[in-house]
């Protein structure tokens, strides 16, 4: 693997020491900032007319809080959020108010109208179920997954992102996150039917989706009847060709996860790659936050996407600990994580208390352009905890329930 020179100037300045002193001042500054995002939370759901708003989203174009619904696909995010800082601090006050967001996130386990249950549920209750061991929570991850395999059509070999007239059985890079979902109910149910989806799902997005240099297409449009591919498109993206920088994230975070969950090693290697295309695209700022299209003509004059910039700092702490270029891995994502600590964190006790400034959600429908969306915060929190672990000799996912530091 060829790195350039910017990430050789990174390996040399991101020591040990200095990573150390930087970690546990964002999780305190999370910890207050979610403070002021629970509050506002509250007032803006008291003030809303419909009452089955209750999610922190975004910001809305005039600053005020966008809150969704439980059948949104960024709904189990905050819940999310609550149970990593419950996981971080042991404060039950966090897993008090994870489990109100929580409990509300439940009722979508046989919502079957969407691919997103993965993102729904396993933020939400499959963190719940990882730091309590609540057969409960174990009982709603089955139930969900057997949902999201409705999605599943054995001739195309994938789960079907989205029910629209645009494409025939759009499959989108996204989804890949969704697998997770899967991966863990075959290891709480003994039902090999959910890996076995997550596998096919895996092994048709690799050999579909990617092109030669390893980006990633956003949506492939298959014939469902036949399997054959019959479009390879964008939906969020600058063009078709161009490479989506949250889908290289997604791609990156998906398939690093597919290794963990089967120990394939075509996993790593494509994992590998994507993280190659990635780290020494041209495109890449210096401080490691992507510009929200690789390809737009029009950079540096566009908006960089937090989000994708925390998607990879978690992905690569895992990566780091798989493979044989994890030294770098590791100090990559260090190195993401203080540009995001030091230039892209909402002051405290503003923007209605989000972590993260500058995502971008959907750039061409003009949506969520340079705001603070609750997907970025999530994996910033998870990338935060990530390095924590590292940095105290742990296993990067902490799988062994709550641990007080
Ligand atoms: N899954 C939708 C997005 O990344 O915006």
């Amino acid at each position: 693997m060829k790195f350039t020179a910017i990430t050789g100037l990174i390996l040399a300045l991101c020591t040990t020491a200095s990573v150390a002193q930087q970690t546990a001042k964002p999780l305190l500054f999370a910890e207050k900032q979610t403070d002021v995002l629970l509050q506002k939370t509250a007032e803006t759901k008291a003030s809303s007319l419909k009452a089955n708003l209750f999610s922190p989203r975004s910001l809305n174009p005039d600053s005020s809080l966008n809150l969704v619904a439980p059948n949104d696909w960024c709904a189990g995010f905050f819940a999310g959020n609550l149970w990593q800082l419950y996981e971080y601090s042991g404060d039950p006050k966090w897993m008090g108010q994870a489990k109100v967001f929580t409990r509300i996130m439940e009722g979508e386990k046989t919502n079957g109208g969407t691919h997103d249950l993965g993102f729904m549920m396993y933020c939400s209750v499959g963190n719940a179920y990882r730091l309590t061991h609540d057969a409960h929570y174990k009982e709603i991850i089955i139930e969900a997954a057997k949902t999201l395999s409705t999605r599943f059509n054995p001739i195309v070999g994938c789960i079907k992102s989205w029910d629209n007239t645009k494409w025939k059985y759009p499959v989108i890079i996204d989804n890949m996150m969704n697998l997770e979902l899967l991966f863990e109910a075959t290891k709480l149910s003994g039902d090999s039917s959910f890996y076995k989806i997550a596998v096919t799902h895996a092994n048709t997005t690799m050999k579909n989706h990617y092109r030669a240099d390893y980006s990633s297409y956003h949506v492939v449009d298959y014939d469902p009847g036949t399997g054959k591919v019959l479009h390879k498109q964008t939906a969020q993206g600058y063009s078709d060709e161009s490479a989506w920088a949250r889908g290289q994230a997604w791609g990156l975070y998906g398939f690093t996860m597919c290794y963990r969950e089967t120990g394939n090693k075509i996993y790593l290697k494509q994992a590998e790659n994507i993280a190659n295309f990635i780290l020494n695209n041209p495109n890449l700022p210096k401080d490691l936050v992507p510009y929200w299209d690789y390809n737009d003509p029009a950079i540096p004059n566009v908006p960089r996407d937090a989000s994708a910039a925390a998607i990879m700092a978690s992905a690569l702490y895992e990566l780091s600990t798989y493979s044989f270029n994890g030294k770098i891995y590791k100090a990559i994502a260090d190195k993401i994580l203080n540009s995001l600590n030091n230039n892209y964190q909402a002051p405290l006790g503003a923007d209605k208390g989000f972590l993260l400034l500058h995502s971008t959600g959907h750039k061409p429908a003009g949506s969520e352009i340079d705001v603070p969306i609750i997907y970025a915060d999530y994996y910033y929190l998870e990338a935060l905890l990530r390095q924590k672990h590292l940095k105290q000799g742990k296993p990067v996912l902490n799988t062994a329930g709550v641990v007080k530091y």
